[in-house]
Order: structure tokens, then sequence, then C-alpha cells
């Protein structure tokens, strides 16, 4: 089938930027991007191109160049279901609060909801494309639900499983490594299969679209990131290990990189990785391997976000022994609050937990991001649960200038790798902070040779 109108449900990180570049790569083929969140969708449409929900590096040109061409965005969902031969899904699947696997398995119910609306609004036969991470065998989910509520309409349910990093969305949708794409090996799975290559090979080479079958596609999601996430923490624990023998962990990531059976990408060591994919698609993987009864299998993979939580706490623990063991009423700075640079979001990044950790401790946090909103900060805390939110707001305070932010501190923990904070005034820095003046480099980031000549007592996540 040539596909010429495409509907994505869910506007966000994953759906947003995807279908930008479907657009601009496509001008024939008519894009609309649904959501329920009538807030998102009316950012997406602001006259003010930099206004959209999502910052990304060169996503606003992206936009700019394709929306009200042929993309739209939209909060009809039964209208733009009905209209598109091919329906992606791009909900989000959180991680389980309640109930059997909580903690652990993926909430399916916006997945569900999606299909069951998809099934009660199709008159014609469609294509469902899974784009959302999903733990594998959801596509034989959605297809009962489609099959079992429809009017006797076709479905043929793909996985095409997005590889995308945040920060670099753009680049990685023009110029993926591959693209998979998992269908049924019947005849009609095929052709479905074909209809999306189709859409792909305007602008991917032919030899980086890989077609699987489902269960495959699914689970090489999952393992992709279980093995980054993996790399990670593999670095973080020798970090702690570096900081006992007088070792450099940036000094042993360079030489092992240069092992080109290792690589040298990935081995940053940090205070923890954070996002809305590592964390959570390990502990699916975690939780089929439970079910399957793969017990070590399950605490091979756990072991890699025990070591994350770990690299966590011990950076926050480090914070408070360092200063006296007391960081009450202490002004502690944080240069960063977004779980990487180039990007607003903040899921799972790591300086909440350490904000988390020192507000426990009763420290003022004085916060700083280019992207992240004071509310946004607020609504990560508050999100935790940890203490009222009349709390939160009396410890934790942001600012729009990073000198105002650092402005008689007793520390600074930099907690995301933003480009700016290498090129700011650090002797004004430390001449406006309470002396002795600390800071702790949760990303290896700054030139700690260049810092301790200023004056600083200097830390960093390895040395
Ligand atoms: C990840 C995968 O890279 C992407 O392919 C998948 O589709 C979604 O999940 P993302 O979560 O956007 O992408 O960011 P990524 O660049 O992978 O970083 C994840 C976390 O690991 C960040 O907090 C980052 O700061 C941290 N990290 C990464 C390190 O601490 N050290 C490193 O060397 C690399
Ligand atoms: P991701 O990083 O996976 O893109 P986001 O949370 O940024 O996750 O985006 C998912 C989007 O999906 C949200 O904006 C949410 O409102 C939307 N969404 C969830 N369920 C539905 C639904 N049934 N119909 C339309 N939109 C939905």
């Amino acid at each position: 089938m040539k596909i010429t109108n495409i509907c994505c449900i869910g506007a966000g990180y994953v759906g947003g930027p995807t279908m930008a570049i479907i657009a601009q790569k496509c001008p024939d083929i008519k894009v609309t991007v649904v959501d329920l969140n009538e807030d998102r969708i009316a950012k997406w449409n602001d006259t003010d191109v930099n206004n959209i929900p999502i910052y990304e590096p060169g996503l606003s040109e992206v936009v700019a160049e394709a929306r009200g061409r042929n993309l739209f965005f939209s909060t009809e969902v039964d209208k733009a279901i009905d209209e598109a031969q091919m329906i992606f899904i791009s909900v989000n699947t959180p991680t389980k609060t309640y109930g059997s696997g909580k903690g652990m398995a993926a909430d399916l119910k916006y997945i569900e909801l999606c299909a069951r609306q998809i099934a009660r609004v199709s008159k014609q036969d469609k294509i469902v494309v899974e784009k959302s991470t999903l733990p594998v065998r959801t596509a034989s989910a959605i297809k009962n639900i489609l099959h079992n509520t429809g009017n006797g309409v076709q479905f043929q349910i793909l996985s095409n499983p997005e590889f995308l990093a945040e920060g670099t969305a753009v680049e990685d949708l023009l110029a993926p490594d591959r693209v998979l794409i998992g269908g049924d090996t019947t005849e009609e799975g095929q052709s479905a299969i074909k209809s999306l290559v189709d859409v792909y090979s305007r602008w991917v080479p032919s030899e980086r679209i890989l077609t699987t079958n489902v269960w495959s596609s699914e689970l090489s999601k999952l393992t992709a990131n279980a093995f980054l996430a993996q790399r990670v923490s593999s670095i973080n624990a020798m970090s702690e290990l570096c900081e006992k023998t007088g070792a450099d962990v940036s000094e042993v990531a360079k030489a092992i990189g240069m092992d080109s059976r290792i690589g040298s990408k990935f081995l940053k060591a940090s205070v923890g990785f954070g996002g809305s994919c590592f964390q959570k698609d390990i502990l699916n993987l975690v939780y089929i391997a439970k079910t399957y009864g793969l017990n070590e299998v399950a605490d091979y993979w756990e072991q890699v976000i025990i070591m994350n939580d770990h690299q966590k706490r011990r950076f926050s623990k480090n914070i408070v022994a360092t200063l006296y063991n007391t960081v009450a009423d202490k002004k502690i700075t944080f240069l960063g609050w977004a779980f990487k640079k180039d990007t607003n979001d903040t899921r799972e990044s790591a300086a909440i937990y350490v904000a988390d950790d020192l507000v426990f401790e009763q420290a003022k946090i004085a916060v700083y991001d280019p992207k992240v909103s004071h509310k946004q900060m607020l609504s990560d805390l508050n999100y935790l649960e940890t203490r009222t939110k009349e709390e939160n707001d009396k410890f934790v305070s942001s600012f729009e200038d990073p000198y105002e932010a650092c402005k008689e501190a007793h520390a600074i923990a930099v907690l995301t790798e933003w480009d700016e904070f290498n090129e700011y005034d650090w002797q004004r820095i430390y001449d406006s902070m309470l002396k002795p003046a600390f800071v702790f480099d949760g990303r290896n980031l700054l030139d700690g040779k260049k810092l301790q000549a200023i004056g600083f007592h200097y830390q960093e996540i390895g040395s």
C-alpha cells in the first residue's frame, strides 16, 4: 500500500520529532500528530516556533518548514485515526506504580486505550506501528484487542522501535545507524513492512533498514538500551574504585576505549544515567526474565540499576561528608537539572535524587538549568512523595542567571553536562562564594586543574 496519510498518537519526545522528520522528508504524505493533552498540542501549534514543547537542537527549524504544509498537530484523535492508513503509537509507557509488577513492569494502560480507540474508530484496513518502547509480546496484545473489538477491519501490527537519543534526535533521525522494522512473516505482514520501508527509504539507505519478526524487533530495543546502560554502570563502578586507588577514570576510559573491541562511546563516568528509557527498559527486561523463571538473567540485569542508584546516592553522601558532615541551611548550587545536555527532559534525572537526598539533610538547593523551568523541578521532586510540597518549595529555588545561583553558595554540584558551564567566568563565581568553596563535578566536565588554580576545593566523579 502506498502511504499518503499517517497519524501518530502521542506528541511527546518520540512522536513529535519523529513525525516532524517524516513530514519534512515526505512532503506528499500528510502527517497528523494527535495528543489528548491540549496544552501540549497548543504549544506545538504556537505561531512562534521557538515555543514548541520539546527542546531539541534543530527541531524548531524542521517544524517551521513542514508545519501547515503536511505536518499537523491536533487533539482530534478519532478524526486523525479514521483518515490515516498508517497509525504510529507513541504514547508513554511508564513503569507500573500499582498492582502486580509494580515498580518493574511497563504500564500498558495507555497503549491498550489507544488500541481500543483505533478498533472503535477504524472503518478501513490499517497498519498500526508500535513506536513506544514496549515489552516483548505487546504487539500480540494490541493485535488481540484490534481483531476482537473491531468491525471486521484488517490490521497489520508492526514494531518500529525508536533509537533516537534526546538532545541529538534530529541528527539521529536524519542519519540513523539503522531503522528496525518487525512484522508478521505472512504475506500481509511482509506487505505492511514494505509500506513502512518505503517511507524510510526516502532518506535512509536501504542497507540501514533492517526487517525482522515482531518479537526480535521488540526485544532488540530493550537489549540495545540495556547494553548502553550497562556500559555507563560499568564505568561508574570503576569511578569509585579509581577514587580509592588514585587512578583517574577518564584516563582509564580513554585507555580501554581505544581497544576497538570495546570502543570509545558511552564510557563517560557520571553521577548516574537518567532519562525515560534506560531504567524503565532494564526493569522491563528483568520483569520479563522473572516471568519466565530466569532468575540469574534477571539478577544480572538488575545489577545495572543497583549500580546506578548507588552512584547517585554516593554523590550526595560525598557532598555531605565533604561539607563537614552538615549541609543544613547551606546553599548548594546545582548546575543542570535535565537528565543530559541539550534537552528539557528531566525524567529520572540524577539531579532529582541528589536534590532529594540533600533536602533530607535540610540543605538549600539553588538550581540553574538553561532549559528546565522551576515548576518542572518542583513537580519532579513532589512526584517522589518524600515530603510535602510546601517543604520542597521552601528548600528548592531556581535562578535565571548562573552567577546569581552560585552567589554565596558553599558548594556547586554539576549535574548536567551543558556546554555553557565550561565557558563561565569561574574566577568570578569563586569570588562570590563562601569559603572554602567546593565544586562537585558529577559529569567530569570542568577543567579541574584550572578550578584548583582559582582556589576551589574540587571533587569529580572518579578523581
Ligand atoms: C537512550 C538511547 O541512547 C536511545 O537509543 C534510546 O532510543 C532511548 O534511550 P536517551 O535516554 O535520550 O537515549 O539518552 P542517552 O544519550 O542514551 O543517555 C542516557 C543517560 O546516560 C543520560 O543521563 C546520560 O547523561 C548518561 N550517560 C550517557 C552517561 O552518564 N555516560 C555516558 O557515557 C553516556
Ligand atoms: P515519549 O518520550 O515516549 O514520547 P511522552 O510522555 O513525552 O513520552 O509522550 C507521550 C504522549 O502521549 C503524551 O503527550 C501523552 O499525553 C500522550 N498520550 C498518552 N495516551 C494517549 C492517548 N490515548 N491518546 C492520545 N495521546 C495520548
